[in-house]
């Protein structure tokens, strides 16, 4: 029996805030966002809580894996804006969807949340201590940003995405295969969000970071299960500025030359293999990825047997992957 993904689900608040609207607030223009990161709009929470848009992706993803709230034996929601220190979400979402046999806790990973949650909940399956856990990564990143900051209230958005993990036997769900997960404490204090202030950070390293970790983490992940590039179907990366997930794809050397073909198709053909939806969302943080997977998954673009690789990267700082097989 192994631990797999039998379903998923995503919540997007209504409210779009484009750039135009954007503009309005900080000197800033649509143009400038568009080429720096390559988001167009974002969604914006309002009233909603972190724990709504949890519930919501949860009772969804549910309903995609025909389990029911009372057949849930954990929830773990991977968050850093809570609704509050405590109780934690997970506890809030549990009664927010009648999951009445559920333990819950937390977990906080920034923008890699999403993937140290799942590894958490595939460890709990493998192990045979739960059998139908709901991972959930749920962000309301517009409460943490300084409106006044146009070098971040850019680039965040609020949304939340879930999928539930199963200890299932072969052909039911896809395989949670391996992961890798690294963290560098010492240069904790490039990406920051106080107790009570805004998100501080310094863009250009956590860029250069993101760019050398990601392929690293990766084409280790893959080493060690012996997986060529090519052979992965989607690359399912966070979702945080176009330029790290193009320059991901550029280092990560992936052979799709099947020979003579033109420089331009090659990039195209790489680039299919790395699907976003930053442009609409912005960066979600720990919700980016199951968002996207959710997205793919009703867009029925995932077949049986296509490998997927998640990765994830952010605050700590921290990055991971995993493999997955559909
Ligand atoms: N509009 C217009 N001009 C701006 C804006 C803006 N919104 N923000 C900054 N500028 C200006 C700067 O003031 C600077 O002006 P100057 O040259 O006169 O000093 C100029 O634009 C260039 O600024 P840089 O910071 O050098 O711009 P850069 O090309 O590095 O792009 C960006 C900034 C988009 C933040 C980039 O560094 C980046 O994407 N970094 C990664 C950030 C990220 O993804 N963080 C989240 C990942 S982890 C997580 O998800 C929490």
């Amino acid at each position: 029996m192994r631990a797999r993904i039998v379903g998923t689900g995503s919540f997007l608040p209504e409210y779009r805030m484009s750039n135009f609207e954007l503009s309005e607030l900080v000197e800033t223009s649509d143009e400038w966002i568009t080429s720096r990161t390559g988001i167009k709009e974002r969604r914006i929470a309002k009233e909603l809580t972190v724990s709504d848009m949890a519930a919501n992706a949860c009772i969804r993803a549910l309903e995609n894996a025909s389990v029911t709230p009372e057949q849930v034996d954990l929830i773990i929601v991977a968050t850093s804006s809570p609704d509050y220190f405590f109780p934690n979400c997970a506890s809030i979402v549990q009664k927010k969807i009648g999951a009445c046999n559920a333990a819950c806790f937390d977990l906080s990973a920034a923008c890699s949340g999403f993937i140290a949650a799942l590894s958490t909940a595939a460890a709990y399956a493998e192990a045979g201590i739960y059998s139908n856990i709901l991972v959930v990564g749920s962000e309301k990143m517009s409460s943490l940003v300084d409106w006044k900051d146009r070098s971040t209230c850019i680039l965040f958005g609020d949304g939340a995405g879930a999928c539930v993990v199963g200890r299932r036997a072969s052909g039911d769900g896809a395989e949670i295969i391996s992961g890798d997960f690294h963290n560098d404490g010492n240069n904790n204090d490039v990406l920051t969000a106080e107790k009570s202030g805004f998100i501080h950070m310094d863009g250009q390293a956590v860029f250069k970071f993101a760019v050398k970790k990601v392929p690293e983490t990766i084409k280790h992940l893959l080493e060690e299960e012996g997986v060529q590039t090519q052979d992965v179907k989607y690359y399912i990366l966070h979702q945080a500025n176009i330029r790290i997930i193009e320059s991901v794809a550029k280092r990560l050397e992936i052979n799709a030359s099947e020979s003579g073909k033109a420089q331009n198709e090659y990039v195209k053909t790489v680039m299919e293999k790395f699907p976003s939806n930053l442009q609409k969302y912005g960066n979600t943080s720990s919700a980016s990825i199951p968002i996207l997977l959710d997205e793919l998954n009703r867009e029925n673009k995932l077949h049986p047997g296509d490998l997927l690789v998640f990765a994830g990267f952010g605050a700590g700082l921290s990055w991971g992957s995993m493999l997955v097989r559909w």
